[in-house]
């Protein structure tokens, strides 16, 4: 399985966010995970299209290849502010379909611009719709927490239905992504990896302590092992 490493900016010093985009991609991340929030499907207002417009220039290794943003709505509606940061480089647009009207529709207007789909789903939130609507997606993105905050505990009960993804993925053949957010240190991404996950968002674990690279180098260290 190839491992993937996200770290959300969520928890980086948003007064040097592209500084602290080019620290964490040459402390080995492999996508950049993005959180927006609205203050309306969550308690809490983060950023939008126009940064993430500033951060892609800054999304590139030292050799100038590329690392994928991937964007992480929290938001209700979702089809216009999808288009805008398609338009604004993202390369994953992932959302909740609880905040969407019409979830197909939705998977349909990110994918017409050219960028990959996900589905995330809430602590409590059932995977159904994935019984329709998996052959169109490339990613399926678990919670272990609650969204809205950076630095929460992991929730056990993601382990069954990250087992329960990983069953529906495997069935329907297709190459999908299972991210999980929420929760993840060096302790735990195992564990998690174990359940069937295959990318890992991190943001506090890997923010909240000075050498990106040790906590980094520690988690790919956890799943080699
Ligand atoms: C929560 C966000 C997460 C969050 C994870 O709404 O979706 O991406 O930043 O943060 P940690 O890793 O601190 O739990
Ligand atoms: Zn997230």
């Amino acid at each position: 399985m190839s491992f993937r490493i996200a770290p959300s900016i969520l928890s980086a010093d948003f007064a040097r966010l592209g500084e602290e985009v080019k620290n964490v991609i040459a402390a080995g991340s492999d996508w950049i995970h993005f959180d927006v929030m609205d203050n309306h499907y969550v308690p809490n207002l983060t950023f939008g299209p126009m940064i993430c417009q500033a951060v892609k220039p800054h999304a590139r290794t030292a050799a100038g290849v590329a690392v994928p943003i991937d964007v992480h709505l929290m938001i209700s509606p979702v089809d216009a502010l999808a288009a805008l940061f398609a338009e604004a480089g993202a390369d994953y647009i992932s959302f909740h379909p609880d905040a969407s009207g019409h979830v197909h529709r939705s998977i349909q207007a990110i994918k017409s611009k050219g960028v990959k789909a996900g589905l995330v789903f809430n602590p409590a939130e059932p995977l159904d719709v994935l019984d329709w609507v998996i052959d169109d997606i490339d990613l399926v993105l678990i919670m272990s927490v609650n969204p809205g905050f950076g630095g929460q505990s992991f929730i056990d009960s993601a382990l069954r239905k990250i087992e329960d993804v990983r069953k529906r993925i495997t069935a329907c053949g297709k190459d999908i992504r299972l991210e999980v957010d929420g929760g993840i240190k060096v302790d735990n991404i195992r564990r998690v990896a174990d359940a069937g996950a295959d990318t890992f968002v991190a943001g506090s674990a890997i923010f909240g302590k000075p050498d990106y690279k040790g906590v980094i180098d520690a988690m790919r260290g956890a799943l080699a092992a």
